[in-house]
């Protein structure tokens, strides 16, 4: 089958490779209709991520249509359409039975690399090194899912697959990163990033009840589609973010905010952010947590930060005395995509939201390699990628 494969930094190629086979009795294969470039690709593709291997196969945004199943599997049948969660989960572990199905302590079959680097094993996801799992991705005709009797959900009728397809990652993304907010009636999230999982974030703000959204990010695409969903929005490439941020709330700062960037904030942002960039570069240092530092100043007392932007390591000066000091919630986590889907699901059909809102780019495997450059750069308009293999 074609696939996309990592070869290193900026070095994705569409190749031909083995085809999936079921493993597993508790596996299916999918034939992939449509999957998705996603901001974590990024980190992949940039480097910044450890333990990728030449070849590996990307992609953690997928649907499409079951076309074989292992014996063990009584939920799926072939011929089943269904959109696959990024995070690949037992569904019977202490953390799967508790809804934490992104700790699921079962679906990492590398658990020890994990651990010596984080303490313990998150998940396994699809195509996202081999520090959790080395599972094949989704950027491919076909897909072998593991625990595919828990992970995929069926669509119905009714959904097209562009409406579908962000079920899998940053639909589910933006709603927790909102719900983590814990929004109260009045109140002001303020929303760092306003990509894909940035935009899905401002909706969902204003769905669990927000009063207002501030949505900071330099793009001027970006922020026309962020101020389309009805924030205000900031460039901080033009205000200072926190000073604009204190005005707009009578002082106090934001009842919540997100941090939709993560590990890649623009080392253009500022000063703190471009000596990031340097530590990075000369292995003083793991991440460049800007947007963090900047969220914690911008939030108010006992307000709640909650964190989706991915970080990998260990952040330098991540300001926790004014954290503690003024009572800040922190809620972070990689979604654990099954606790929300059958919910989003039904906000879609109802039509509540129609997720695809985002896509400006439809492309084949072939143009894959180039779109990752163009997602990259924020060329062309680009927003969201959807390939249809
Ligand atoms: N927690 C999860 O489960 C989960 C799931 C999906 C994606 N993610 C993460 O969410 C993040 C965003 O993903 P995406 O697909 O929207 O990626 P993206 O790269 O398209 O979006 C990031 C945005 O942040 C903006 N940005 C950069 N520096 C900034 C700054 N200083 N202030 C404000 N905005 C700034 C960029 O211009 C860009 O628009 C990534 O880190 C990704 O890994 C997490
Ligand atoms: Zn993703
Ligand atoms: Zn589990």
């Amino acid at each position: 089958m074609k696939a996309l494969t990592w070869h290193g930094k900026h070095d994705i190629r569409c190749e031909t490779v083995p085809d999936p086979i079921i493993e597993d009795d508790r596996d299916a294969i999918i034939k992939v209709t449509a999957c998705a470039i996603c901001g974590s690709d990024l980190h992949l593709y940039q480097g910044s991520v450890p333990d990728m291997h030449s070849g590996d196969v990307m992609g953690h945004e997928a649907m499409g249509e079951v076309v074989e199943v292992g014996k063990g599997n009584s939920k799926l049948q072939v011929g089943d359409r269904v959109v696959v969660p990024f995070t690949i989960s037992c569904g019977h572990c202490f953390f799967c039975q508790r809804g934490f199905f992104s700790g699921c302590e079962n679906s990492n079959p590398d658990k020890e690399k994990a651990k010596k680097m984080w303490g313990n094993s998150p998940a396994g996801l699809f195509g996202y090194t081999h520090m959790l799992g080395g599972y094949s991705g989704g950027q491919a005709e076909y897909l072998r899912v593991p625990y595919a009797d828990v992970g995929p959900i069926k669509v119905p009728d009714g959904l097209t697959d562009e409406q579908a397809l962000f079920l899998s990652d940053i639909f589910p993304t933006g709603y927790m990163a909102a719900e983590f907010c814990n929004i109260q009636p009045g109140e002001t999230v303020a929303i760092w990033g306003c990509g894909p999982v940035g935009q899905m974030a401002i909706r969902s703000a204003y769905m669990l009840g927000a009063a207002r959204v501030i949505a900071v990010d330099s793009v001027a695409e970006r922020l026309a589609l962020a101020a389309a969903s009805g924030a205000l929005t900031l460039n901080y490439l033009e205000t200072d973010i926190y000073d604009e941020i204190m005005q707009l709330t009578g002082g106090r700062g934001a009842d919540a905010c997100i941090d939709a960037v993560g590990t890649e904030a623009d080392p253009a942002a500022s000063w703190d952010s471009r000596i990031d960039r340097i530590k990075v570069a000369t292995f003083m240092g793991t991440d460049r947590p800007h947007v963090l530092r900047q969220a914690i100043h911008c939030c108010r007392n006992f307000g709640t930060v909650s964190i989706v932007g991915v970080y990998g390591g260990f952040l330098d000066k991540i300001p926790m005395g004014s954290a503690i000091n003024r009572g800040l919630t922190f809620r972070m986590a990689q979604t654990p995509v099954q606790r929300y889907l059958p919910m989003l699901m039904d906000r879609v059909l109802k039509g509540e939201i129609d997720p695809s809102f985002v896509i400006t780019h439809r492309a084949t495997l072939e143009e894959g390699p180039g779109l990752y450059e163009t997602f990259k750069n924020k060329d062309d308009g680009c927003i969201k990628v959807v390939i249809k293999p």
